[in-house]
């Protein structure tokens, strides 16, 4: 139910050691890319994770969507803790967290079909879709706006915001509740870029999917998201609101990203509003 919260994370830590330059390397390097991450996802809700490159935003990510071990720390899905989810367990999670990732091509395998890519999450887990897998795709194609007859096409025959359509819809494969978009529409020009967000939306409403949305470009969290945390060395100086973020940052590090942001471009506000993703009265 919109309201509740539907994911947490508390305490997390990912510690990397590195070789040092001791002798016989004996003297490690520490780091703490991730370093005491705590948030809620509420569900029906999209937070945004900002913050400079760096700052350690893949790196929860991948851990929030159990693709990465932490070195410390819990997560809970609906009440339930998932921080050591093995076995059946742990394909539920895979089943109500699923991720979609920055480059669409490269997280799609060029040698296999559309239906085969879209299909694998089900296949990893040995299951078909009730309606059966190919009337699955159908329908996936469809929901995601691409033509339901292309299914047994390849990656290399689409454009890259086609293609990023692709990765949304081998995530929904499995129906998940909540997605984790690591930079997931970055790479893409601006009006494709403002159509698959319209699409992550659209789902967002029609689905009660909630979101982990991880980006740099403040003025697309702007637009999209509830709720907004930012990351600065590994950590999270401030959470709240989109309005709280937004209009009131309390944190030095929130304002002085705030202020990175380059005014809004007239022409990529026109395309996003001809792609229906800003209100023509919005700024
Ligand atoms: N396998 C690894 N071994 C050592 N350090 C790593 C490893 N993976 C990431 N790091 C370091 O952890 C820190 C956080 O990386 P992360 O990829 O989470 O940042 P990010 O916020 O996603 O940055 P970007 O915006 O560039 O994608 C970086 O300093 C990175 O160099
Ligand atoms: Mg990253």
């Amino acid at each position: 139910m919109t309201g509740d919260v539907l994911f947490s994370a508390r305490n997390l830590t990912k510690e990397y050691v590195t070789p040092g330059n001791g002798a016989f390397g004996s003297r490690k390097n520490r780091f703490m890319a991730v370093d005491g991450v705590s948030f809620d996802v509420t569900a029906g809700t999209m937070l945004a994770v900002v913050g400079e490159s760096g700052s350690g935003k893949s790196t929860t990510a991948r851990i929030a969507a159990k693709l990465l071990d932490m070195t410390s720390g819990s997560l809970q899905f609906e009440g339930e803790d998932v921080t050591a989810a093995r076995g059946k367990q742990l394909a539920s999670f895979r089943n109500n967290v699923q991720v979609v990732f920055q480059d669409p091509f490269s997280s799609l395998n060029p040698k296999h079909t559309i239906e085969r890519i879209i299909t694998a999450p089900l296949d990893y887990q040995g299951i078909t879709a009730p309606q059966g897998n190919r009337t699955l795709v159908r329908e996936l194609l469809e929901r995601v706006g691409l033509n339901p007859d292309h299914s047994a096409r390849y990656p290399a025959q689409f454009s890259g915001g086609q293609a990023q359509r692709i990765g949304i819809a081998r995530a929904l494969a499995v129906g998940p509740k909540l997605v984790v978009c690591d930079e997931a529409v970055s790479a893409l020009d601006v009006s494709v870029q403002a159509r698959v967000i319209n699409l992550l939306r659209e789902l967002q409403r029609d689905l009660g999917l909630s979101y982990i949305f991880i980006a740099h470009d403040l003025a697309v969290v702007r637009q999209i998201a509830e709720s907004v945390a930012v990351m600065n060395q590994g950590r999270i100086v401030e959470q709240g609101s989109r309005e709280q973020i937004f209009d009131a940052p309390q944190h030095e590090y929130t304002r002085q990203l705030l202020a990175a942001v380059p005014q809004i471009n007239p022409e990529w506000e026109r395309q996003r509003i001809a792609a229906g993703l800003a209100e023509g009265h919005e700024r």
